[in-house]
């Protein structure tokens, strides 16, 4: 039964998980089933708050509930009153009126959220928490909800194990452009039945050099408006909000600093790959003192109406230009934008020349030992362990607001932000990555400082990667179709009969399922970490990038452990054993998953690869060309060495509370870069983390291998399919596996249990 189910629930693994665990909750223990009704109907109603979650809500049970609850006579419902009385004196004094835009870099707003995030966080109990949270669905802000309500549940030991829906459901109006939300209300305004039958409306969505031709880096829409690519840097900074104290609410982190520094330096390195296959090549960079190239037209717009501000091209961000006929006065720090990123900048680049930073009172902190490097990640991050941000101050906040070229709002609730000013948008404007190109340089400044690694040290002796087999590389545009039904309005009696959908339908990168096999000679049985990476091999001009400067740009795709037999070992590994994600599942899977879950009686809880963050498999492979475009991979085998996790005493025991009761030690580690994690002791990229000698980095037990990936038209893409794998390579696993297909296994997740139960199946026909 259970497994009837996986299948259906495309995306979801299903794990029966009956035993009680026992969570601590500020100081406190209580025990709660994972799994079983209870918990499934708590999600249900979870569930529920997030429907059309921009209207007010239609649910009778919710309006009552909202009218009943009363925070100030439930004191004793939250562990920590202080963090209710904050709430409710922002309450009082007024918060940011709902239909009002919400963005997390406005001072104002981020108080706010923070203060009803806590809210959430120290509610009891999961009654309590659900009642606060119907609450501020009535009366709070609607961004604002989404927002603190989502973080709040990723980070409550009660509900962290819900999937979230996603957003690009939820909230359309971030990831789809005008035009098609336009039509999507359109149709819902031709539509007149409420009767029983259903109507479905789908429309062709494009990316947005369609309309509007303005550079020719917009080609690549397909990566950086992709739903899936900015779904997941949204979740990205729910799971690790830049404000958010690790010991406090117990972040599932480690070196928080340093994995700041990860995250952006792999998704830059991903995204150079992808402008590769376009013929473009490096990030810009820019001044701050002169023109700015690139500008940007969002192509957005707000919920309430308002466009999103447009940058033209070459802007100047100079405070009189950026500024102008705009206000000066205290209306908040936006307007010193400029001036605040210079000396930011500034200031990073003198502490990492001189080897110190400053506390607040003046004492010197060294950047030249092991906690050195992390300490800078926080500091450039600005969160809340930084250990001046008086002096260090908010880089990426400002760097936003000035690079979005935001208006200076003349009331606090009154904002235009920019798409740089919102995680959801961020990554289609150009200067994103080119502001995130510059931070990461500034670590690169640090990096330089630290000695390459020793032959020795990279060694493994006794170990041989011979080579890598890799199956013809395939990538293709599918099209895929995403609900937006709640981008339009439904009044109480459409809500009721709920039988009108309308979808966006978008060509996404895919790419088809491969195996490589990486062959290894041992000289005796020995435990080994096996990293594969990705990257290029030559610029857009076709020149071999020198392996000091290309070390930026390969990006961690695999890590895994594996026992080394002594002789020749053959490590196979399959596309979707990954790390990476499959696509969210929808938010209607997960309404029927919990429906089914409670009618049938079955105990069990899902979450599969959506329960942390990681990058979209689709995009596992940059685009290739018709030709073919070359690229590499590179595996090393290390010599395996424990992770152990250290940090703050308590920070350890709220994680390990949560992880206990997991088979599966993928949910024991944190998430790092693109969605690996950390198994073992080497630091984050290793080995390229640090400058390279080419004297000393060609060791036995790591190997690189040309790869060529190739882009086909969809209509190439079924009939050549057993061409590409079969013959070509000779071992024919594509095959294998579309045979087994018609063999009755019915869908792809059944086969992928398959593969992995039986492991190396493959291995035994050769
Ligand atoms: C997207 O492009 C297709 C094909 O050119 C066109 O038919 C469709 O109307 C466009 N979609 C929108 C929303 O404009
Ligand atoms: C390829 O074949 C599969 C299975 O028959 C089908 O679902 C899919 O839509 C086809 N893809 C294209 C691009 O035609």
């Amino acid at each position: 039964m259970k497994f009837t189910l996986v299948a259906v629930f495309a995306g979801l693994c299903a794990l029966a998980l009956a035993t009680p665990v026992y969570e601590e909750h500020q100081g406190e223990y209580h025990q709660h089933k994972v799994g079983g009704k209870d918990y499934l109907r708590q999600y249900k109603n979870v569930l529920t708050l997030f429907k059309y979650v921009h209207q007010p809500t239609h649910l009778q049970e919710h309006v009552t509930l909202a009218k009943e609850y009363d925070i100030q006579h439930n004191l004793a419902g939250y562990t920590n009153p202080q963090a209710v009385k904050e709430f409710l004196h922002y309450y009082r004094q007024g918060m940011l009126p709902r239909d009002e835009v919400f963005s997390v870099f406005y001072e104002y707003h981020l108080k706010q959220a923070v203060a009803l995030f806590k809210l959430f966080y120290y509610a009891k109990d999961f009654e309590t928490f659900y009642k606060t949270a119907v609450w501020a669905r009535y009366y709070v802000n609607q961004g604002m909800f989404l927002y603190s309500f989502s973080v709040a549940l990723i980070h409550r030991p009660d509900t962290y194990q819900m999937v979230l829906p996603p957003i690009y459901e939820i909230y359309p109006y971030y990831f789809f452009n005008t035009e098609v939300i336009q039509k999507a209300q359109h149709y819902k305004q031709m539509w007149t039945g409420t009767g029983v039958q259903q109507h479905q409306y789908t429309i062709y969505a494009n990316y947005s050099g369609y309309y509007l031709n303005l550079h020719p880096e917009q080609s690549m829409g397909y990566f950086t408006e992709d739903v899936g690519v900015n779904a997941y840097y949204y979740y990205y900074n729910l799971y690790r909000p830049f404000w958010m104290n690790s010991e406090e609410y117990g972040l599932n982190t480690y070196q928080r600093g340093e994995e700041f520094y990860y995250f952006y330096q792999q998704f830059l390195a991903r995204y150079y790959l992808e402008r590769l296959s376009n013929n473009f090549g490096e990030i810009g960079t820019y001044d701050y003192e002169d023109a700015f190239e690139t500008g940007y037209y969002p192509s957005m717009c707000y919920p309430n109406g308002l466009h999103f501000p447009q940058r033209h091209n070459w802007a100047q961000f100079l405070m009189n230009y950026y500024n102008y006929g705009q206000s000066f006065s205290m209306k908040g720090q936006y307007p010193y934008s400029y001036t605040k990123v210079v000396e930011y900048e500034r200031r990073i680049r003198d502490a990492i020349d001189a080897g110190f930073v400053f506390t607040e009172e003046g004492e010197k902190i060294k950047l030249f030992e092991p906690q050195g490097f992390n300490t800078l990640g926080n500091i450039i991050e600005s969160n809340p362990h930084s250990v001046n941000t008086r002096f260090y101050g908010y880089l990426q906040v400002f760097a936003r607001h000035l690079l979005g070229y935001s208006f200076q709002p003349l009331h606090q609730y009154k904002v235009a932000p920019s798409a740089l000013e919102h995680f959801e948008t961020s990554l289609r404007d150009p200067a994103f990555w080119q502001l995130y190109k510059r931070i990461i340089l500034y670590f690169q400044k640090y990096k330089y400082q630290l000695p390459h690694y020793t032959y020795d040290e990279l060694a493994f002796p006794g170990v041989k990667v011979e080579n890598i087999q890799v199956d013809r590389l395939v990538t293709y545009f599918e099209q895929y179709d995403v609900d937006i039904t709640n981008a339009v309005y439904m009044n109480h009696n459409e809500f009721e009969h709920n039988n009108f959908e309308v979808r966006a339908r978008q060509y996404r990168l895919n790419h088809k399922p491969f195996t490589y096999k990486i062959n290894v000679v041992s000289e005796k049985p020995t435990q080994a970490v096996v990293r594969v990476f990705i990257g290029p091999k030559y610029d857009e001009y076709g020149r071999f990038i020198q392996i000091d400067e290309n070390r930026m740009n390969f990006v961690e795709f695999d890590k895994f452990k594996y026992e080394l037999k002594a002789g020749q070992n053959v490590i196979e590994r399959n596309s979707r054993q990954i790390y990476y994600a499959s696509d969210r599942t929808t938010y209607k899977q997960l309404y029927q998953l919990t429906m089914t879950g409670m009618t049938q009686g079955e105990e069990f809880m899902a979450h599969g690869s959506e329960f942390y963050y990681a990058f979209p498999n689709r995009f596992l492979l940059p685009k290739g060309k018709h030709g073919g475009q070359t690229y590499q991979f590179y595996v090393i085998v290390s010599q395996y060495k424990p992770f152990t996790m250290y940090g703050q005493q308590q920070q350890r025991q709220v994680y390990q509370k949560r992880t206990q009761g997991y088979q599966n030690e993928y949910y024991k580690y944190p998430v790092v870069g693109l969605g690996v994690q950390y198994l073992d002791a080497y630091p984050l990229g290793y080995p390229f983390d640090k400058p390279i000698d080419e004297y000393t980095f060609y060791v036995p037990n790591a190997h690189f291998q040309d790869v060529v990936i190739y882009h086909k038209e969809t209509d190439e893409i079924n009939t050549s399919a057993y061409h590409d794998n079969t013959y070509e390579h000779g071992y024919g696993s594509q095959y294998q596996q579309g045979y087994k297909h018609q063999q009755g296994y019915e869908t792809k997740y059944d086969q992928e249990y398959e593969t992995k139960q039986h492991g190396y199946q493959y291995n035994q026909e050769y």
